[in-house]
């Protein structure tokens, strides 16, 4: 199967007849990306039958709710996307700091939904992925082969999760769940940074006939479907908040890197506001900024190596967040103690307190990235950054129990909990940060070219191609000729929204 995921018409039409076949049978009909994107152009025969649906049912109709306007309750469409304004009390700067939530996403309360959506929803419309003698193997350290085992049972696939052993009880608790068959859980030595050895599985997996592997680290749907929905997503928070406030500028788009999709948000905003993109990662593996390696615990993020799907020179910085400070503000954000500090002494609003359930350890990673963007540009308080919360505080309840004991001797009180947020928030600096010049760029683009074309067999010219602009522009058109094929699929299926 070709690497890149770029493929814009039929490859194999006996794959694709089946899968018309099956959708029929099955009763699937996809989203488009535009619907994702804008969910008011979701029919509203489909938009009424939803109501019936859970947002964790393992029922093809939720494949309408892979997109950021979920209301509080998961179910109801809301009109602005659920987000979290993180005010001065919280963050210690003046900016208006903005997370998006991820936890409102169905089935695995994670965005990673839409990234499996973008991987495997263009694969199937070319004929490339065959529903019903295919399997899809999601390797990830987490959300990612949630969502895939997620998104393939809802469009009638078998989906495969590869991922390490040392990830959190919370994420093999789901996948049990949610697996066909235990076997499709496939476990992997090591934890968040053993990403090698997550690839070394998927080889081995390759040459069983049938498996088809989705790198998220290489497919574009995965940048594209972030490109469009959630830069669409954080505009249309930003465009809710400057109605309020016309003084108000977006400054900055920042997220954590896994596999970089998220980031394709920051190249929309940048083509609409001209913001920064902000790329952070673990500084306990700090491999943008330095070719660094390490083990970390920021759960999701930081692999060792740079995506193919990274647009690394419209970066413009590159910063690292330590894993300690996540694990104890995950503590801090999560006990009743730490609250009552940042209530009593912070003065942070109880709604506020509220909204750091939605605070996973990766979303406390782009706060405190955020924090020290705003430091770093002097940013003041017209200024926006915005960044996402990948997923909620509850996917990490183990974590925290682990880092009460390892750092704060089983119990945190107000003493430890007002150092804690020194240290990490007030004392959040402008080390470790690199607004990159063009040598960094080409530094940290060259760095890929171990993992693609040495390890991972890109041809060269396809992975020079990705230095130009141009280059990433010119995707874009894949959106909606990829639309174009989702709407064929469905007129030949006859699954209609009524
Ligand atoms: C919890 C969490 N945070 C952050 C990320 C990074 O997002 P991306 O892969 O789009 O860079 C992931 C990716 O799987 C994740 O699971």
């Amino acid at each position: 199967m070709p690497i890149l995921g770029l493929e814009d018409h039929i490859v194999d039409l006996d794959a694709y007849r089946r899968t018309v076949r099956r959708f029929k049978e099955l009763g699937v009909l996809l989203p488009t990306f535009a619907e994702l994107a804008e969910p008011t152009r979701i029919p509203k025969a489909v938009l009424d039958r939803l109501e019936a649906v859970g947002a964790d049912d393992p029922d093809p109709l939720n494949l309408f709710r892979a997109h950021w306007y979920n209301g509080a309750d998961r179910t109801s469409l809301a009109e602005v996307p659920g987000h979290l304004v993180v005010p001065e009390e919280l963050s210690g700067v003046e900016a208006r700091i903005v997370l998006l939530l991820g936890d409102r996403f169905p089935m695995i309360r994670s965005h990673k939904v839409l990234a499996t959506y973008g991987c495997l929803a263009p694969r199937i419309v070319t004929g490339q992925f065959d529903p019903s003698l295919h399997k899809a193997v999601w390797p990830s350290t987490g959300n990612y082969c949630r969502g895939g085992v997620a998104v393939s049972r809802l469009m009638g696939c078998r989906g495969v999760a590869v991922l390490p052993a040392g990830m959190s009880r919370e994420r093999f608790q789901w996948l049990e769940r949610w697996v066909a068959d235990p076997g499709d859980v496939v476990r992997t030595p090591g934890r968040e940074s053993n990403v090698k050895e997550i690839y070394d599985r998927c080889a081995e997996l390759s040459l069983e006939p049938g498996n088809v592997i989705f790198n998220q680290f290489s497919e574009f749907g995965n940048h594209l479907v972030h490109y469009l929905s959630t830069g669409s997503a954080a505009q249309a928070v930003f465009e809710a908040m400057r109605r309020r406030e016309p003084s108000l500028r977006l400054r900055a788009f920042v997220s954590a890197s896994g596999s970089a999709g998220t980031l394709g948000a920051g190249d929309h905003l940048k083509e609409t506001y001209g913001s920064l993109i902000v790329a952070a990662e673990a500084l306990e593996c700090p491999t943008l900024l330095r070719n660094g390696f390490g083990e970390h615990n920021i759960q999701g993020i930081g692999d060792k190596h740079v995506p193919l799907i990274h647009n690394v020179h419209n970066t413009d910085i590159v910063t690292a967040v330590s894993d300690r400070a996540t694990d104890q503000l995950a503590v801090l954000f999560g006990s009743e103690t730490g609250r009552q500090y940042l209530s009593r002494r912070r003065k942070v609003p109880p709604e506020v307190l509220e909204g750091l359930d939605h605070l996973g350890l990766s979303s406390i990673c782009n706060l405190l990235a955020a924090v020290k963007t705003a430091k770093h540009l002097r940013l003041g308080p017209d200024d926006v950054v915005v960044s996402v919360a990948t997923d909620g505080a509850e996917m990490y309840e183990s974590e925290r129990a682990r880092v009460l004991e390892r750092d704060f001797g089983g119990e945190l009180d107000e003493l430890a909990a007002a150092e804690a947020f020194g240290r990490h928030v007030l004392g959040a600096s402008c080390d470790d940060l690199l607004e990159t010049t063009r040598e960094d760029r080409a530094r940290i683009f060259n760095l890929g070219y171990y993992t693609w074309v040495e390890q991972q067999g890109v041809t060269v010219e396809d992975f020079e191609a990705r230095r130009e602009q141009s280059w990433w522009r010119a995707l874009r058109s894949r959106i909606a000729r990829w639309d174009e094929m989702i709407i064929e699929l469905n007129e030949r299926t006859g699954v209609s929204a009524g």
